[in-house]
């Protein structure tokens, strides 16, 4: 779709940088299943986060190699097993962007948030990078001036390096995958949610509570690969259109016991399907479960509207709104934090997006 034979360079230019900053995001619908080139198996919808960032700089000059060559800073240190995805990566995208055979790039990045935390890094990894390449387009060719032209390539690539990635190039709740519902949508790049949110949901936040910061068990490779012929693959799939219509009707309508049922719904279904693989994986500990249940106890009990989702691994992510921040700080110092069923926790909440940084 973006192959573009005509962006090569004619001659030298001076060293140039570009930064960009790009949040992580926390699903609440899923996407678990891929075919062809990262296309996604069934929608996905996620809120992009706001602390929970990769910083990626870009410095770049002429070379005449005629091959990619680049440098990894990493958290100010050597990063080999990235290093060797990115030039992969970038390997794969020269149709779209032909002229990175003609740049030496130094690529320094780093994250917010702690390796161990559990957030997912290569959302926020891959689309700072997607975000710089379109901003070196830019700067060299001048053919992404239009913000929406950007941004949409930008999901477009950063989807070919992550599929969650390219929803992190908006702020806010995000799409990804064709839904007919939403005509723009597609399952080559994200959309942004913008209409028909209702202003109960529009100040998310997300704890992030950490049980445990070992390394992921399961990579999401291996993970959406474990769904070609899992037992129940078209049944999920039909489940996460059918969640996807509830949970867009319950953010119109502001209706939050639906939210709440369709996202817990949602990030059990996926830690279901891992159990049931062919390969099987249990990623939850016992915190896990006794986190979830303490969860619908306090909801219950105090009336306080929480709801938690999980990623493919064992941490929570708890969602509430911003009416509730006291109660719900209160719940995770005095209970979880005190009765040592989390290590640590994330304070994060549903942010704008990404960001240039001027340096
Ligand atoms: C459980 O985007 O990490 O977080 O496309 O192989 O890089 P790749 O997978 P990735 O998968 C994310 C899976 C998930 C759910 C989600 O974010 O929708």
């Amino acid at each position: 779709m973006y192959s573009n034979p005509e962006l090569v360079l004619k001659g030298a230019f001076l060293e140039s940088s570009i930064c960009w900053q790009s949040p992580s995001n926390i699903a609440l619908i899923k996407y678990w299943g891929k075919y062809g080139i990262q296309l996604p198996q069934n929608p996905s919808l996620s809120i992009t986060l706001n602390n929970a960032v990769t910083k990626t700089k870009v410095t770049y000059a002429y070379s005449t190699t005629g091959k990619i060559e680049t440098q990894l800073v990493f958290n100010d240190g050597e990063a080999p097993l990235f290093h060797e995805k990115i030039n992969v990566f970038l390997k794969s995208i020269l149709p779209i962007f032909p002229f990175l055979s003609q740049l030496k790039m130094t690529i320094e990045s780093s994250n917010t948030f702690p390796h161990s935390a559990g957030i997912a890094s290569s959302a926020s990894a891959m689309s700072a990078l997607a975000l710089c390449l379109c901003s070196i387009e830019n700067k060299l060719f001048s053919s992404l001036s239009n913000a929406s032209d950007f941004f949409n390539k930008a999901s477009y690539v950063a989807r070919l390096g992550s599929g969650s990635a390219s929803r992190s190039v908006y702020g806010g709740l995000v799409l990804w995958g064709k839904y007919d519902e939403i005509n723009e949508s597609s399952n080559e790049f994200a959309v942004p949610l913008r209409e028909n949110i209702h202003p109960n949901f529009a100040t998310l936040h997300d704890a992030i509570l950490i049980v445990s910061d070992q390394e992921k068990k399961v990579s999401s490779t291996k993970g959406h690969s474990l769904m070609h012929g899992h037992p129940f693959e078209k049944a999920r799939f039909e489940q996460a259109r059918a969640n996807m219509k509830v949970l867009l009707s319950a953010l119109k309508d502001g209706d939050i016991p639906q939210f709440i049922e369709v996202v817990e719904n949602e990030a059990l279904s996926l830690h279901a399907m891992m159990m049931t693989s062919k390969e099987s994986f249990l990623l939850m500990e016992p915190a896990t479960i006794h986190i979830i249940d303490k969860i619908r106890f306090f909801r219950k009990e105090n009336k306080v509207d929480i709801c938690f989702t999980l990623d493919a691994g064992p941490n929570i992510h708890l969602i509430y709104s911003e009416k509730d921040k006291h109660h719900v700080k209160g719940f995770i110092k005095n209970d979880l934090l005190k009765n040592g069923l989390i290590k640590n926790w994330i304070d994060d909440c549903v942010g704008d997006g990404p960001k240039i940084i001027k340096e």
